[in-house]
């Protein structure tokens, strides 16, 4: 059992069902800002401060994976300002991601399309990923230029090039190869994805594989989303009967 303050504000987690994979949308850093009348920028800011925190104690609590929706293939068509400040604020996410969060045995990865992004930001990916690839606690996926659907093109263009080449037999492509073929192999499938901000979409985001996800939603904007209300999720997590098409227990 976990408090926050008053006794009434409890929260009911057990640590022994904890989902291995939680997604997460960082959604709400616009309207956070706007409400507050700074520029969208602060709050993305804002929103990557907040990820640091949870990426924190989701490790703390006992979560192996966190895959996060940085920014999505479609997400080029805002506004060049807003962009570019996302693109520096990633960078020096990436650059200070060592000392602010690796340090404490987090392994960093990046999915997306490399393809499009700046030299700078490549690097980074290279080094953050090496320097890291040792620590065994949580992973942080970092989901940059990423899109499901270019994922899922990708795929099958790379299972048809192999098969091509001779190396792969059509009879082999079952579900396991294709999720090996996917920017995410080797990663379990998030069993919970949690969606802030009031939006209730997909958005493109780990199609395939959260196929059986349990899906959160709330109203909170990104910003102000807390330590209480990843327990708050995780809580009703574990409240449901997860039936992978079956009846369930
Ligand atoms: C979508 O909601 C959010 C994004 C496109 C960007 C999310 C990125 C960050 C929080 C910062 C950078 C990430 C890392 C990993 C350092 P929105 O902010 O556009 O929300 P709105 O719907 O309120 O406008």
């Amino acid at each position: 059992m976990f408090f926050f303050g008053k006794r009434s504000q409890s929260v009911n987690m057990d640590k022994n069902t904890l989902p291995v994979h939680i997604a997460i949308f960082l959604d709400g850093n616009g309207r956070w800002a706007s409400q507050r009348g700074l520029p969208r920028s602060a709050g993305h800011r804002e929103g990557a401060n907040n990820l640091k925190k949870i990426v924190r104690y989701s490790h703390e609590i006992g979560i192996k994976y966190l895959t996060v929706y940085a920014f999505s293939t479609e997400n080029w068509s805002r506004p060049k300002d807003e962009v570019d400040a996302l693109m520096s604020l990633l960078l020096e996410f990436l650059k200070n991601a060592d000392k602010e969060i690796a340090g404490k045995n987090i392994k960093i990865k990046v999915i997306g399309d490399s393809n499009g992004l700046t030299e700078d930001i490549k690097k980074e990916i290279v080094r953050v990923t090496e320097n890291t690839k040792n620590n065994n606690g949580l992973t942080l996926v970092i989901a940059l230029n990423y899109g499901s659907r270019s994922e899922i093109v990708e795929m099958v263009r790379r299972i048809a090039i192999d098969v091509k080449k001779g190396g792969l037999n059509t009879d082999a492509i079952n579900e396991q190869l294709v999720s090996n073929y996917l920017y995410t192999a080797g990663l379990p499938d998030p069993d919970l994805v949690i969606r802030p901000s009031g939006e209730n979409r997909l958005s493109n985001f780990l199609l395939w594989q959260s196929s059986y996800a349990e899906l959160w939603y709330s109203n909170i904007l990104w910003p102000d989303f807390s330590k209480k209300d990843l327990l708050h999720a995780i809580e009703e997590y574990q409240r449901r009967n997860r039936r992978y098409g079956g009846v369930g227990k």
